[in-house]
C-alpha cells in the first residue's frame, strides 16, 4: 500500500463520518488556504534553509547546521499528533527511514506540538527519528509556512476533543501547512513539497528519488560529468519509475519559484501518476502522441483543434471559471468559442442585428446591466453574437452579410440595454478531426444547446465571457463543452398577443427575453478568459 492509498482511505474514513455542513466547511477552509497562495509562498527550491536549532522529543539539540555537515537532510512539518494525515506520513517516513539512511541523509519531524504531546506522538507511532518541538512555530514561520485553522473548523475539532490551541501552548490554533524539504548539504532546498490541502502529503519515493541524485548534482557542479547515482547502480534494487519522476523534477529544479516551473513540475507529476494509475502502456502512449500530431495537422488560422480539444474535456470552463473569481450573484462565465469576431458594429439601444434574410424568428433581448448591490451600471458594453437560424455563424457561411448577428451595445443612463436579433437554435461543433473521434468514442454527440454570446464589460468591473442558454433546448443537459451554468439558463416568451405587439410597433410575433446582467466589481479585462487565446475567423 502507498502513502497515497493509506491517505485516500483515511479521506474516505473522514468523508464518511462527517456531515454535509462540516464537509462544506472543511472544503471551504481548505479552498481559503489555496486561494491565500500560502503554500506557493513557502520555502521553495533553490532557496537556503534557516538555521534552526530546536529540542528534540529524546533531549539534546537538533541543529540544522550540524545534520548538514552530516549529509543532505529530509525535514518533514507536521501539524500534530492530533491529526490522522500526519501520523499516516510519519509512520510512513519511519517505514522508509534505513533507504534514507543509505543515502547518508538524516530526517527530522517538526512541529509545535508541547513535548508531553510529542512524545505521545513518538511512542505510539514508534518513531526512531528526531521529532522537534517548534515552539511558537518560529521555525515554520521563516519556512513560510503557518497559517491559522480556520475557526469554523477549529469548532469541529473542539467537538472531536482536540484542542490544537492548548496542545501547542498557544492562544490561536495556528499550524504550519504540512511540508516536506530535501535539503543538500550546502543548506539549499533541492525538493520542496508544500500543499494548502493537508491531506496532501509527499511521497516517501520520491523523496529517496532525490536523495538520489544529489551526490550527482554536487558532481555537476564540480565540472565532473556523472550520471546520476540512480543510474549507476547506486542501489541495489531496480529503479522504480518514482525515481524517475524524482530526476525529472529534479532536472527542473532551477525554474522553481518561477511560474514555468510551478506549472511544468505539476504536468510532470501528474502526467506520471496518471501514467502510473492508468499503467499506460507503450502502444497507447504512441496513440496519444499521434492523436495530438493530427491536431496539430488539422489545425490552422481558422481552426484550433486543441483549444477544440480542451473544450469539449471541459478544460476550458474549468480555467475560465476559477480564473473568474465571479461574485454571488453575478454574471458568470461561459466559453467564448472559435467563432467570436472582434469588430463588431456599435449600434444603438432598440437595433436589430439581424441584417439578413430569413436569419431565424425574431427575439428581442433587453433588460439592465447592474452592479451587485442592484445599481445600474451605466456605459457597460455588451458584445454580442449568435448563429441564424440554420445554426451558422456569418463569418462560416458566405450567404450572410458582414457582421450578420453580431453588434456592440452600450447600456444606458438607468443601466439599460435593448436589442433585437434572432432566438437562438442548437448547432454542431466540428466533428471531422480526432475531436470528433473522441467524441465518438465516448459516445458524445457534438451538439452545443441553444446560446447567446454575450462579453460584458465596464469600467470597474469584471470583463465577464458568457453565454444565455435557451431552457427549451434538447441539449441543455449534455453540452458538448459543458458551457451550461444554471444562472445562465434563461426563458424566452413568445409574444403574440396584438397589443403588446402594437407596444413595440411589430405586426409579427416574436420571443421575448428580459435578463439583467449583474457584474462583480474589479477591473475591465478579458486577461484569464480563453477570449485572449482565440482567434478570430
Ligand atoms: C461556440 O459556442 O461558438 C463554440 C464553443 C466551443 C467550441 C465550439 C463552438
Ligand atoms: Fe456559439
Amino acid at each position: 500500500m502507498t502513502l497515497e492509498d493509506e491517505l485516500r482511505a483515511q479521506r474516505q474514513r473522514a468523508y464518511a463520518q462527517r456531515s454535509p455542513e462540516e464537509r462544506k466547511v472543511r472544503a471551504a477552509a481548505v479552498t481559503a488556504v489555496a486561494n491565500a497562495q500560502t503554500a506557493e509562498r513557502a520555502l521553495r527550491e533553490g532557496e537556503p534553509i534557516p538555521r534552526f536549532r530546536l529540542p528534540s522529543i529524546e533531549g539534546g539539540l537538533a541543529d540544522a547546521g550540524l545534520l548538514l555537515e552530516r549529509g543532505p537532510l529530509v525535514i518533514s512539518f507536521y501539524r500534530g499528533g492530533w491529526c490522522p494525515y500526519c501520523n499516516i506520513e510519519l509512520r510512513s517516513l519511519q517505514r522508509r527511514l534505513p533507504d534514507i539512511e543509505a543515502l547518508g541523509a538524516s530526517l527530522v519531524a517538526i512541529s509545535p506540538e508541547m513535548p508531553d504531546r510529542t512524545l505521545m506522538t513518538v511512542q505510539s507511532d514508534a518513531l526512531t527519528f528526531p521529532v522537534l518541538f517548534d515552539e511558537g512555530n518560529e521555525v515554520a514561520r521563516q519556512f513560510r509556512l503557518t497559517h491559522q485553522i480556520d475557526p469554523r473548523v477549529v469548532r469541529y475539532q473542539l467537538g472531536n476533543g482536540n484542542d490544537v490551541a492548548a496542545y501547542n501552548g498557544m492562544d490561536t490554533a495556528e499550524v504550519p501547512l504540512p511540508a516536506t524539504y530535501v535539503v543538500g548539504t550546502d543548506g539549499v532546498v533541492r525538493y520542496a513539497f508544500v500543499d494548502a490541502d493537508y491531506t496532501r502529503r509527499a511521497d516517501p519515493d520520491v523523496l529517496i528519488g532525490v536523495l538520489r541524485d544529489l551526490p550527482a548534482e554536487r558532481d555537476a557542479t564540480s565540472g565532473t560529468v556523472s550520471a546520476p547515482a540512480s543510474v549507476t547502480g547506486a542501489g541495489t534494487g531496480a529503479m522504480s519509475s518514482e525515481q524517475i519522476t524524482a530526476e525529472v523534477l529534479a532536472a527542473i529544479s532551477r525554474a522553481s519559484g518561477t511560474r514555468a516551473g510551478e506549472i511544468l513540475s505539476a504536468v510532470i507529476r501528474h502526467a506520471h501518476d496518471l501514467a502510473r494509475e492508468v499503467r499506460l502502456q507503450p502502444g497507447e502512449l504512441l496513440a496519444a502522441a499521434g492523436f495530438l500530431r493530427r491536431c496539430g495537422d488539422i489545425s490552422d488560422a481558422a481552426r484550433h483543434e486543441y483549444i477544440l480539444l480542451s473544450d469539449v474535456l471541459g478544460l476550458t470552463m474549468v480555467v475560465d471559471t476559477e480564473a473568474a473569481g465571479v461574485a454571488d450573484g453575478a454574471l458568470e462565465t461561459s466559453v467564448l468559442g472559435p467563432f467570436y469576431r472582434a469588430g463588431a458594429p456599435w449600434e444603438p439601444n432598440g437595433a436589430n442585428i439581424s441584417r439578413g434574410t430569413g436569419d431565424g424568428e425574431q427575439a428581442r433581448i433587453h433588460g439592465r446591466v447592474l452592479d451587485t448591490s442592484g445599481t445600474p451600471v451605466s456605459g457597460a458594453m455588451l458584445d454580442v453574437w449568435s448563429t441564424n437560424g440554420h445554426g451558422l455563424y456569418e463569418n462560416v457561411d458566405p450567404s450572410q452579410p458582414d457582421y450578420n448577428l453580431r453588434g456592440r451595445f452600450r447600456s444606458a443612463a438607468d443601466g439599460s440595454y435593448d436589442l433585437w436579433t434572432v432566438k437562438p437554435v442548437s448547432y454542431p461543433i466540428p466533428d471531422d478531426g480526432p475531436v470528433g473521434e473522441l467524441l465518438a468514442v465516448t459516445g458524445r454527440h457534438n451538439m452545443r444547446p441553444a446560446h447567446f454570446h454575450v462579453i460584458a464589460a465596464a469600467e470597474g468591473y469584471q470583463s465577464v465571457v458568457t453565454e444565455l442558454y435557451t431552457d427549451d433546448d434538447p441539449y441543455l443537459g449534455s453540452d458538448a463543452v459543458f458551457g451550461v451554468k444554471p444562472s445562465l439558463v434563461v426563458h424566452y416568451n413568445h409574444i403574440d398577443d396584438s397589443e403588446a405587439l402594437a407596444a413595440v410597433g411589430r405586426s409579427e410575433p416574436y420571443w421575448d427575453l428580459e435578463y439583467d446582467f449583474v457584474l462583480t466589481p474589479g477591473h475591465a479585462s478579458s486577461a484569464g478568459f480563453s477570449a485572449g487565446r482565440r482567434q478570430a475567423v
